[in-house]
C-alpha cells in the first residue's frame, strides 16, 4: 500500500487521518459532555476544557491538511457494484460530515475566544481571538456547537452502519479499503 490514494485503494495517509479523526471526534464528544457536568471545585474543572480546546484546535489543523490532501491525492473511484443512488448518498454524507466538522471546530473557537482571550494549545502556542465581543457570541456558538456535535455523532454512526452493511451484506470491499486492504 502506498502513501497516496490510487484509483482503486486508499493510501496510508487518508486511512490514518480518517481513523484518527473518527476516534478523536468520539473521544471529544464524550469529553465535552462530561466536562460540562463538573463543578467548580472539581480538579478537572479547568484542565478538561483546556484539553478539549487544545485537541479541538489540533483537529482543525488536521482537517485542513485532510482537505488539502484530498486535492493532492483524490480518493479512489466508487466500487462498480455501487449504484447511482449509493454513490450520490455516500458523497453527500461525506460532504455533510466535512462541513459539520468544520462548523463544530469553528464554533468551538468562537466559544473559547468570545471574551477576547486566545486559545492556548497545551501551552505550546496560542491561537489569537479575532471575532471576540459579539454580544451573545459564546451562548449562540455554544448551542450550535452542541447540535453539530450530536449531528456528527449520529450521521457518522449511520455512515459506519452503511460501511458495515457493505461489508456483511453486500460483501464488497468498501470497509476493507478503509482498513488498508489492497485489491489485486
Ligand atoms: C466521526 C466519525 C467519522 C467521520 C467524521 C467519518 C468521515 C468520513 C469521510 C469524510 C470519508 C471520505 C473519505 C475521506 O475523506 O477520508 C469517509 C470514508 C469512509 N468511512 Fe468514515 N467517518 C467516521 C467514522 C467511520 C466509521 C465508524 C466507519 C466504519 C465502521 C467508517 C467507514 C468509512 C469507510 C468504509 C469509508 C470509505 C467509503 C468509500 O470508499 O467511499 N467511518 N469517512
Amino acid at each position: 500500500m502506498s502513501f497516496k490514494n490510487t484509483a482503486t485503494h486508499f493510501g496510508h495517509i487518508s486511512i490514518f487521518i480518517h481513523w484518527l479523526v473518527a476516534l478523536t471526534v468520539y473521544g471529544m464528544f464524550a469529553l465535552g459532555l462530561w466536562m460540562v457536568t463538573l463543578s467548580y471545585y472539581d480538579t478537572w474543572y479547568h484542565r478538561a476544557p483546556e484539553i478539549h480546546k487544545s485537541i479541538g484546535s489540533l483537529l482543525f489543523i488536521i482537517m485542513v491538511i485532510r482537505v488539502i490532501w484530498r486535492f493532492i491525492s483524490p480518493p479512489p473511484k466508487p466500487l462498480v457494484n455501487h449504484r447511482h443512488f449509493i454513490r450520490i448518498s455516500s458523497q453527500l454524507m461525506q460532504f455533510t460530515l466535512y462541513l459539520a466538522l468544520f462548523g463544530l471546530l469553528f464554533t468551538g473557537y468562537l466559544i473559547s475566544t468570545a471574551e477576547g482571550q486566545p486559545v492556548s494549545i497545551f501551552g505550546w502556542f496560542d491561537i489569537p481571538a479575532t471575532l471576540a465581543g459579539q454580544g451573545i457570541q459564546a451562548d449562540t456558538a455554544g448551542v450550535i456547537h452542541l447540535y453539530l456535535a450530536w449531528i456528527i455523532v449520529v450521521l457518522s454512526l449511520l455512515h459506519g452502519l452503511a460501511a458495515l452493511k457493505h461489508h456483511f451484506i453486500d460483501r464488497d470491499i468498501t470497509l476493507k479499503r478503509m482498513l488498508g486492504y489492497k485489491p489485486n
